[in-house]
């Protein structure tokens, strides 16, 4: 009998496991994969963006936003700092706060593995969990490699994104079966999809990426009932990419972590400018072209593109001469750039997005220690957890912190 099963040795599972292992509880720790915490491993482009030193609560979706307060402060992006320096590990700050491996994510994935040794973690994996059950001492898990019995079993199976490596709801289900909520899984901090139709003037754009500031329309003032809402400033100044489907690079990404379907996205082209003024100062006596204008601001093709679409009333705005162009459809170009509404068609779902959104209702989970209420002697962290962290390593930190405080708590 193990006082600690945990499923999952990802970044949550393998913290859980070692700070548990190292206070001398016996801890098993089981995972399905053949490679180990595969996600660390191609995370931050394969130099894992492992925490944001400037992380707080403010940077994570919940339906219950404080819930991860008390976690993430009893173990902060410092803490792991700490960590990572004593296992020697060079790493650098990339820009806002995202801290990086110098070398390689490999690098995170030996220091948890040997975080587990120094508590005498035992590892079974590759091993599949067919049945979870609960009895008098505890839960016993049906597996591949014969039962497993364990006083407290700890669920850090991750979310759903990128199932082509293993990614699967395997908590969600436990979750429900124990009688649990669990908040509506979504793909996160992935593309946002366009109609073919209405996208083909934009596909020849893909490649073209400029900063921008962006926002949902749910999140510009009060949210609508049932929806969900993050505490944080959801206007997010960042690079837009255009692809052949739609929209990515981290602003998109970041913004459809509160996209809702349905809903339009609001982008500012030409943020940080008034775009107004510039226009109508320039315009007296001006022989400029509009297109000419305006391709200071973007590249070329892009501002042709958008003077074409973005004002069908005024055909061949483009060419014409600004001194020509009456103010009011200067005012109206100017605040269409401004304020560039899109009603995505959809994501491009789990295969291409970083992150689940949703999961384990937190609302059934002791915020100190990842416990359920209602099952005494059952936690869950990490992804699983309807916690969503921005891009820029507030989900490791989520895991990391969620992690320690379940370890802490067994
Ligand atoms: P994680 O996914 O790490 O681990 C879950 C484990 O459970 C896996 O080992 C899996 O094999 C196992 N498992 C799943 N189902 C199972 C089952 N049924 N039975 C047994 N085992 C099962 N975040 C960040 O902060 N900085 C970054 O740089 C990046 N970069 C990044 C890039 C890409 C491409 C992706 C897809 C994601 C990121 N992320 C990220 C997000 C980050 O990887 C993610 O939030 C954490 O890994 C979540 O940690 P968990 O431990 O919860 O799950």
């Amino acid at each position: 009998m193990f006082d600690v099963a945990v499923i999952g040795a990802g970044a949550a599972g393998m913290m859980a496991a070692a700070v548990a292992g190292q206070r001398g509880l016996r801890v098993v720790l089981v995972d399905h994969a053949r490679r180990l915490a595969e996600k660390i491993r191609i995370s931050g482009g394969g130099r894992c963006n492992f925490t944001n030193i400037g992380a707080t609560p403010a940077n994570f979706i919940s339906q219950n936003p404080d819930f991860c307060r008390s976690a993430l402060s009893a173990y902060t992006p410092r803490d792991f700092l700490d960590l990572v320096r004593r296992h020697g590990i060079a790493w650098h700050e990339k820009h806002r706060g995202q801290l990086f491996c110098d070398e390689s994510s490999e690098a995170i994935i030996d220091m948890l593995r040997r975080e587990c040794d120094a508590g005498q973690v035992s590892w079974r994996m590759p091993c599949a969990v067919r049945e979870v059950m609960r009895d008098a001492d505890g839960f016993r898990l049906a597996t591949d490699q014969g039962p497993i019995a364990a006083r407290r079993l700890v669920l850090a199976t991750g979310g759903m994104a990128i199932p082509q490596l293993g990614a699967t709801d395997f908590a969600l289900g436990v979750a429900r079966r124990f009688g649990l909520k669990v908040v509506e899984p979504r793909p996160a901090l992935v593309p946002l999809t366009f109609d073919p139709a209405s996208w083909a003037p934009f596909a020849e754009l893909s490649g073209v990426a400029l900063e921008v500031s962006v926002r949902c329309a749910s999140e510009g003032g009060k949210a609508a009932p049932g929806k969900r809402r993050g505490p944080a400033p959801a206007v997010f100044i960042e690079d837009l990419l255009f692809t052949h489907r739609g929209l990515s690079g981290p602003a998109i990404l970041q913004i459809s972590s509160y996209w809702n379907p349905g809903e339009a996205i609001h982008i500012d082209l030409a943020h940080g400018r008034d775009l107004e003024r510039g226009l109508l100062d320039a315009k007296p006596g001006s022989r400029q072209q509009l297109g000419t204008a305006l391709a200071g601001l973007w590249p070329k093709r892009l501002a042709e593109q958008l003077l074409a679409t973005l004002d069908p009333e005024a055909p061949d705005l483009a060419a014409r001469r600004l001194a020509d162009v009456p103010d009011k459809t200067l005012r109206r170009l100017a605040s269409r750039i401004h304020d560039w509404a899109l009603v995505p068609s959809g994501t491009a779902g789990y295969k291409k997005a970083e992150v689940m959104r949703g999961g384990v209702d937190t609302r059934g989970l002791n915020q100190k220690t990842m416990e359920a209420r209602a099952v005494p002697g059952l936690y869950f962290i990490g992804e699983a957890v309807d916690v969503t962290g921005w891009l820029g390593g507030y989900n490791f930190q989520w895991a990391w912190a969620s992690g320690v405080a379940c370890g802490r708590a067994l």
